[in-house]
């Protein structure tokens, strides 16, 4: 089966991460088509994925955007539908991987007459978007996509309250490589003593910069524990959100942590910094769709806590696999902060034993069967059985 997919970013989100492992198996026989130029595409060619930028032009829709202006940037993207419309000639199946990619790929899908597939990475809830965009993710999806790939339940269940089609959907979570998140002790002593936080208690919170994923509750909180514990918040504002990141400076001065808070900016290094942290935490104050980093954390075997809505649910059972907060407390996740400082066996024995479960449930040879197992259902006249991916 031939696969184009299609995203609309050049940096590299979750959903674009997911993409790679996602397009690897399909690398001989697809395309991925991006609308911006960015670091991404480097990443795709690095794991030798077929890659092309198909516009530079900026498409202004944003996730708060209304009707209205919707409306007035659908005529800047005729020249890059069309063009799909044309590479899609030449592939089976269009498989759109982000919201933007969803609506060029459910116009090009009718005139090129292709199928499309909509991997949804988003929870189509009100915090998250505006009524306009869902409704035309939910109308596009329910009319044009023969499959709806849900990255977890969540995201399923929002999709289907928002008025989508639910015998279109299937969930499949992120699959991870986990030899990538081996790692040797030395590696991790000598990172700490770069980064100048040997004998600290560290707590890392890995995402880009972003108002919803709450760096400034972990902030917080780290004012409200012992001084011997300091953070690393890495990651950058991937999407502009550079007043945030100004607010996230002037809190860290405002409570006297500028010797305990250090900003990392985006790094390639995740299992390595990750391994070298003493908790992991996730602060997502809206539902996460899925999160990644969550999963990440337990591969490589730090404990984790993170905020109790939406993916992280299905990913962290509290106090089995790692703990839940509720989302926007400061202090409960000092607490949870505080217990884990202890240091005690159980805390290493609950990390363990989410590394093993974790290192199961989302590995990545599974998941991508999955995902070739619901293509080749969906569509079975386009695939010979020498042209499966060598999973
Ligand atoms: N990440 C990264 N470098 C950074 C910060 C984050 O590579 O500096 C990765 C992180 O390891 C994870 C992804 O970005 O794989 C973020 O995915 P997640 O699902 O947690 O959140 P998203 O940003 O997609 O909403
Ligand atoms: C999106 C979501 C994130 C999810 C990722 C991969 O970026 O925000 O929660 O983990 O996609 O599916």
């Amino acid at each position: 089966m031939k696969i184009l997919f299609l995203d609309q970013s050049g940096k590299p989100g979750g959903a674009e991460l997911c993409l790679i492992d996602i397009a690897k198996p399909y690398r001989d026989r697809c395309l991925v088509g991006l609308f911006a130029d960015g670091p991404f595409k480097t990443l795709l060619q690095q794991n030798q994925i077929p890659v092309e930028v198909l516009t530079n032009q900026a498409i202004s829709v944003q996730k708060s955007s209304s009707f209205l202006q919707g409306l007035a940037s659908f005529q800047q993207l005729l020249p890059l539908i069309a063009k799909v419309v044309q590479i899609a000639q030449d592939y089976d199946v269009i498989y759109a991987n982000t919201q933007k990619a969803l609506v060029i790929g459910a116009i090009a899908s009718f005139f090129a007459r292709r199928p499309l597939v909509y991997h949804l990475h988003d929870i189509l809830s009100k915090e998250h978007f505006s009524q306009t965009n869902r409704s035309i993710a939910v109308n596009l999806a329910n009319y044009f996509a023969s499959l709806v790939i849900a990255n977890s339940q969540a995201s399923q269940q929002a999709f289907v309250e928002a008025g989508g089609r639910e015998d279109i959907t299937a969930v499949v979570y992120n699959g991870f490589d986990s030899k990538m998140y081996q790692t040797c002790e030395s590696d991790r002593q000598k990172l700490k003593a770069e980064l100048g936080l040997t004998g600290k208690f560290v707590v890392g919170h890995f995402s880009r910069l972003s108002p919803w994923k709450g760096q400034h509750i972990l902030i917080d909180a780290i004012a409200k524990c012992p001084e011997e514990v300091t953070a690393i918040l890495v990651g950058d504002a991937l999407f502009g959100e550079q007043d945030y990141v100004q607010q996230l400076h002037q809190q860290v001065a405002k409570l006297g942590l500028e010797n305990r808070i250090k900003f990392l900016g985006f790094r390639t290094d995740i299992p390595q910094l990750m391994a070298a942290c003493n908790l992991v935490a996730h602060t997502s104050t809206f539902a996460e769709p899925f999160g990644r980093v969550i999963v990440e954390a337990m591969l490589c075997g730090t404990p984790v806590v993170a905020a109790k809505a939406g993916g992280a649910i299905e990913l962290v059972e509290s106090g089995i696999n790692g703990f839940l907060v509720n989302p926007g407390e400061a202090e409960e996740l000092a607490q949870v902060i505080n217990i884990c400082l202890q240091d005690t066996d159980e805390i290493t024995a609950m990390a363990n034993h989410a590394r093993n479960i974790a290192s199961q449930r989302f590995d990545v040879t599974n998941i991508n069967q999955q995902i070739a197992q619901l293509l080749s259902s969906k569509f079975p006249q386009q695939i010979s059985p020498s042209l499966l991916p060598n999973l």
